[in-house]
């Protein structure tokens, strides 16, 4: 306080002198000016003390309040976010729908912004994903009981021993084999089946999905809620989605799923005793979640966001692998000759076409709140990272990134099926870093190589119509590949 009745004095003193004789009367006739002077740079003061002496991040300017960059973001995130990150650089800070988002575009960079601020966190994301997807409001507890308990367990069961002996791929496939053997039933008595390739993945994949975590008494029958939550996961999202007449049919869709995994429940949730066929996930979570005293529907809500977590990323993965094959005749037919012959865990070539897919294919950007004002390295300068904030990495989408740095990967744009025989490239790794990274990465990648398996030694795919790759749409912040599709299939049984 000294210092600043010192520094107003002399400030005083140094308009008094440039300006005798306006200063003397102005500041005879507002003493009151004075007093709020001497308030306002005691405030002034005391934050500038407490703020760290930091740069802040590069800021967009934009015209409009409130909505900011959030049009550009929607239209076109990935000419927006390239274009943004040539001209701010790899940092930059926007408003979108009246919220701060920073966006770090390298890789690496969330692992180390997360080492050294504790204060990043995921959970008011989370808060919002469950939010979106259960329809539940209050959803802080679960998040909570997800992240604290149920997380533990599942990198445990989940690290690689784990997946071997969870006996998850074995009840995946198991399910998968049934599905295609009523498929191929079908094929023999009909003509070929034509259908959207999204269709085909999304609803094999679930009921392939469901089988490994859940047991054959699952609800497969859910589906069709399924797929209408997945195609407007954007609306659930957005602020509109409790607004009256809005996203009825997604509404609805989200409590008809919410149902069916009750339904799967209760009689275990009153009774006790064990469900049959389900997974030590699910065995130990609901455990849990009984434990922590959440309510069935609660329960019900954090199966469905297991189930999302396991499911969207795989689909998507799949679904741009299977494009690449169909679109690219000769990806096709060395990988189904490979197919025939090799089991999918020991195929080189598929190994290497589900990297190529992971480097190349798309996920929604892991994000985190600032929870507290913080200073932050970022090559070699210090950022104010403000409270409040949120950040999101970016660094899958982005044609600038080091997935498609030619000095790395060479023709980085094309799909090259047998890119990662050299043994030497780096591995791509689209399952987020530091503290959150994805636990359920080893499951993906023998999902998707065994779904790709055996479709191709089932099947035979031929694309109708248009045979194009599909340019990619976001929903939101989240890459929205099945949504993206415009692909018809044509599917008959193998000659
Ligand atoms: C190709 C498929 C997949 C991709 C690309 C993917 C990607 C990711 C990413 C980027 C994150 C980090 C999110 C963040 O930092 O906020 C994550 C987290 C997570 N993933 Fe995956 N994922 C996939 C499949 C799976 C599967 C099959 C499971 C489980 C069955 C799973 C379970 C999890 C879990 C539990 C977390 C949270 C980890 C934590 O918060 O500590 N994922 N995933």
């Amino acid at each position: 306080m000294a210092t600043l009745v010192r520094n107003t004095v002399s400030l005083f003193k140094q308009l008094h002198d440039a300006f005798p004789t306006v200063f003397s009367s102005a500041a005879l006739c507002t003493f009151p000016t004075l007093i709020a002077y001497l308030f306002l740079a005691y405030c002034g003061n005391v934050r500038e003390s407490e703020k760290p002496s930091a740069i802040p991040v590069p800021a967009m300017e934009s015209w409009i309040p409130w909505i900011g960059k959030s049009v550009q973001l929607m239209q076109d995130p990935l000419t927006f976010i390239v274009e943004s990150r040539r001209k701010y650089g790899p940092l930059f800070e926007m408003t979108t729908w009246g919220s701060k988002l920073i966006v770090a575009t390298d890789p690496g960079m969330l692992m180390s912004l997360e080492h050294q601020c504790k204060d990043l966190n995921p959970s008011t994301s989370r808060v919002d994903a469950f939010r979106a997807l259960t329809g539940i409001h209050d959803s802080e507890r679960m998040t909570e009981v997800m992240s604290t308990r149920i997380m533990p367990v599942s990198s445990k069961i989940l690290s690689p021993s784990g997946t071997l002996k969870s006996g998850l791929m074995a009840a995946f496939n198991e399910r998968l084999v049934h599905n295609f053997d009523v498929l191929t039933a079908d094929l023999k008595a009909n003509d070929p089946k034509i259908m959207r390739l999204s269709d085909f993945i999304s609803y094999h994949l679930f009921c392939a999905s469901t089988n490994s975590l859940f047991g054959p008494t699952f609800p497969f029958d859910s589906y069709p809620h399924y797929a209408i939550i997945s195609s407007s996961i954007q609306i659930l999202h957005s602020p509109m989605a409790n607004w009256p007449f809005v996203a009825c049919k997604a509404r609805r869709a989200r409590q008809g799923m919410i149902d069916a995994l009750i339904k799967y429940t209760e009689d275990w949730w009153h009774n006790g005793g064990q469900i049959e066929g389900a997974s030590q996930l699910v065995g130990q979570s609901l455990i849990i979640m009984k434990e922590e005293n959440l309510s069935i529907e609660e329960a019900a809500g954090s199966l469905l966001i297991s189930l999302w977590g396991a499911l969207f990323n795989v689909s998507a993965m799949t679904y741009w692998l299977t494009a690449q094959l169909l679109i690219e005749e000769k990806i096709y037919t060395s990988l189904r000759e490979e197919a025939v012959d090799k089991h999918y865990m020991d195929a080189p070539l598929l190994e290497s076409a589900a990297l190529e897919t992971l480097r190349t294919g798309s996920v929604p950007p892991p994000t985190r709140s600032v929870d507290a004002d913080a200073k932050i390295i970022v090559d070699g300068k210090h950022y104010f990272f403000q409270k409040g904030s949120r950040i999101i990495s970016e660094i899958l989408i982005l044609a600038t990134g080091d997935y498609y740095n030619p000095d790395i990967y060479a023709d980085p744009h094309f799909f090259k099926l047998e890119r990662f025989f050299d043994e030497s490239l780096p591995r791509p790794k689209p399952f987020g870093e530091g503290h959150h990274f994805c636990r359920g990465m080893h499951l993906a990648k023998l999902e998707i190589k065994s779904f790709i398996s055996h479709t191709l030694k089932h099947f035979n795919l031929k694309v109708v119509g248009l045979k194009e790759l599909p340019k990619l749409k976001r929903a939101g912040l989240i890459p929205d590949v099945l949504g993206s599709d415009n692909i018809t299939l044509e599917i008959s049984l193998c000659d």
